[in-house]
């Protein structure tokens, strides 16, 4: 009977999209069945690329808040639908826009590189944005006296400042979702599977970013399972990934990092707050769609596109 009732979800699903030129983008922390259905899946680069780039009219953007913005700022004058608008991030949360200006007033002549997982509000206030794909690529266009302000995540400023040498002023922020990967879950996980290989998104507290055999953003950790002649990883990062991870590589094992001792999950709740029957009901009632003001696109998409052409 469910299955059934999900057959016609996504046959529903599928009819809107062509009828009303829609395109679905999904990260990869949706739930598998979102992903299935997507028109593109990927990391906040990939997405924003896609977001650029897409000839449809209206944007159903499966994922989180901010990146929705994105989608936003680079397309405004198509529709952009979110299914859940409540679905925001602990991260951008972590940045408000108040304090960060404060903050900037303290550090004169400091460009400021920010993490894409920020508000629009943050966006307005960076000189380039960033992702965890070209976070590097991004810091390294900068003279190497150039002062930076990186913001909002401590722990993937603190990776960048280590692999690159610099000392950019970091903002206390982090991800709930990853800042809490327990270091003794990872080791006891390591002692269990010596044969595995650790993998780690650069959210993870530095302990963790020292301990893994790889570290990537969710692009880089798939591609890296994919590629790598090993058959077994120890996945520190969101749950939804491992479905990619999967689908490439049924003969390999995944284990993700359990978030406590209650599951072998670790789920974004932000991020699993799409659902399929809000997917289908926000495409059918083009509701709730993401509204910015003239002045806002106008001066987060600088910094965007600053970073989509150095990314190129
Ligand atoms: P990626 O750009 O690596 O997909 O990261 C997005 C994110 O929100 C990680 O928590
Ligand atoms: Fe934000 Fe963390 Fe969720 Fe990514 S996993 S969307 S950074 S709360």
């Amino acid at each position: 009977m469910k299955n059934r009732l999900s057959a016609s979800l996504v046959k529903r699903i599928q009819l809107l999209k062509k009828e009303k030129n829609a395109v679905i983008l999904a990260h990869f922390y949706q739930v598998p069945e979102i992903q299935d259905i997507a028109d593109f899946v990927g990391d906040s680069l990939g997405l924003a690329q896609q977001a650029l780039q897409t000839k449809a009219d209206i944007i159903v953007f499966a994922g989180v808040h901010f990146m929705a913005e994105t989608a936003k700022i680079l397309n405004p004058a198509k529709k952009v639908l979110i299914p859940d608008m409540n679905a925001g991030c602990s991260l951008a949360d972590s940045c408000p826009p108040d304090k960060f200006r404060k903050f900037k007033q303290k550090y004169p002549g400091h460009v400021v590189i920010s993490y894409i997982n920020c508000s629009a509000k943050i966006k307005t206030m960076s000189d380039v944005i960033c992702t965890s794909t070209n976070a590097v690529k991004i810091v390294e266009s900068f003279a190497r006296d150039q002062k930076i302000i990186f913001a909002p995540d401590k722990n993937l400023g603190g990776y960048i400042n280590a692999l690159t040498g610099r000392n950019m002023i970091l903002w206390d922020g982090s991800c709930e979702v990853h800042d809490v990967i327990k270091t003794e879950a990872v080791i006891k996980l390591k002692a269990a599977h010596p044969d595995a290989k650790l993998i780690a998104h650069p959210e993870c507290k530095a302990v963790i970013l020292e301990l893994a055999d790889y570290v990537g953003s969710t692009t880089g950790l798939l591609k890296y399972t994919m590629t790598s002649v090993d058959k077994k990883f120890i996945v520190a990062t969101e749950t939804g990934i491992l479905h990619q991870m999967k689908k490439a590589s049924p003969e390999k094992e995944f284990l993700i990092v359990p978030s406590d001792e209650t599951c072998s999950c670790n789920d974004c709740p932000y991020m699993k707050m799409n659902t399929m029957e809000k997917l289908h009901a926000c495409l059918l009632n083009e509701q709730p769609e993401l509204i910015l003001s003239k002045s806002m696109i106008d001066k987060a998409r600088k910094p965007i596109m600053r970073m989509l052409e150095l990314s190129e």
